[in-house]
């Protein structure tokens, strides 16, 4: 081997070390955040639930404009005029995610009617929630076509610019459930998994490119309209997160340009169980915490 080679081969683990050293201390002592005041912010999804906690945050956290997307004029109007009471600029556009044609367009009216994009937030989603053989085959294609596809096309029409300017970031709202996936919604889990590989792909294709981030945020069930209805068996061990935290630690994430963010952090602990417990015991974990049946109790949100 060549001695070259063999020197860095040898340093890696040293590296390696150092960058888990540096990772510890990050934990105890974070960097500065950075600002938010020049940024325009895209949120799909941006009228109701999460979305429209996100939209606040950007806003309170003085976010140059703000600009929503989302199928229903109705709240992207309400939550609209509540950032705009904020003192933060903002527009809506109406624009459904799972189209194609339609975000290229609605992509061109936003650079045109309010300028380059520099925050993209992937938040828009839907769930059918039903077993693969109870599942209608166009509510399933529906869920790839809004939580996988409508980020690849989001992700084209606005990351060339971004890339130009060396400033922009990329986020996803994701799911825990695209790394522990439950019965009875195939679809949504699929959907999630994929738009996890999805981010994880961009972000090591990004690490060459300066000025410009991606963060994926994996949380557990949260209290909007998404899964209503739906029961948890140990409500008091496993409490629904509330979409304003969400929102509030999603930007915290920005600001600190980290790739990854799992709420609450003890879904951690579910990464390590899941790469080291044997098949039946993570069973065992997924009927003694009714997440065989959760679904069951669910009518879905499309
Ligand atoms: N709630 C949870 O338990 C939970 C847990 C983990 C992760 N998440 C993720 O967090 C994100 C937000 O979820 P949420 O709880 O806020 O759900 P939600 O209350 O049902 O809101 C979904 C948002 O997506 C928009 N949307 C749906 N289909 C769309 C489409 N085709 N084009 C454009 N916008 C579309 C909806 O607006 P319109 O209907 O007006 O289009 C709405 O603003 C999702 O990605 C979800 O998967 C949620």
């Amino acid at each position: 081997m060549e001695c070259r080679a063999l020197g860095s081969l040898l340093l890696f683990p040293l590296h390696m070390l150092y960058l888990v050293l540096k990772a510890a201390v990050r934990m105890v002592r974070p960097p500065r955040p950075r600002e938010l005041s020049g940024e325009t912010v895209l949120i799909t999804g941006g009228g109701r639930g999460i979305g429209r906690h996100l939209a606040h945050e950007f806003a309170r956290q003085r976010a140059k404009k703000v600009i929503l997307w989302g199928r229903t004029e109705k709240c992207l109007k309400e939550t609209c005029e509540e950032v705009k009471m904020m003192g933060t600029e903002c527009h809506y556009f109406i624009c459904d995610v799972g189209n194609r044609e339609e975000v290229y367009r609605q992509a061109k009216a936003v650079r045109e009617k309010v300028g380059d994009v520099t925050i993209l937030v992937n938040n828009a989603a839907v769930v059918h929630g039903k077993s693969l053989m109870d599942s209608d085959d166009d509510a399933l294609l529906k869920s790839q076509h809004v939580n996988t596809l409508g980020q690849f096309w989001t992700t084209k029409a606005f990351l060339p610019r971004m890339l130009e300017l060396q400033n922009g970031h990329i986020v996803c709202l994701n799911s825990v459930l695209a790394l522990s996936a439950i019965p009875g919604a195939i679809d949504y889990c699929t959907s999630k998994s994929s738009s996890f590989a999805f981010m994880e792909s961009l972000t090591l294709g990004l690490l060459d490119c300066p000025g410009v981030h991606a963060t994926t945020v994996l949380p557990f069930h949260t209290s909007t309209e998404m899964f209503q209805g739906m029961k948890v068996r140990f409500p008091n061990l496993f409490p629904s997160l509330k979409p304003e935290m969400v929102a509030r630690k999603t930007v915290e994430s920005v600001k600190l340009n980290q790739a990854i963010l799992l709420l609450p952090w003890t879904m951690h602990l579910l990464v390590i169980l899941k790469s080291i417990l044997p098949t039946a015991a993570l069973e065992e974990i997924h009927r003694f915490s009714g997440s065989y049946t959760c679904m069951n109790t669910f009518k879905g949100r499309t």
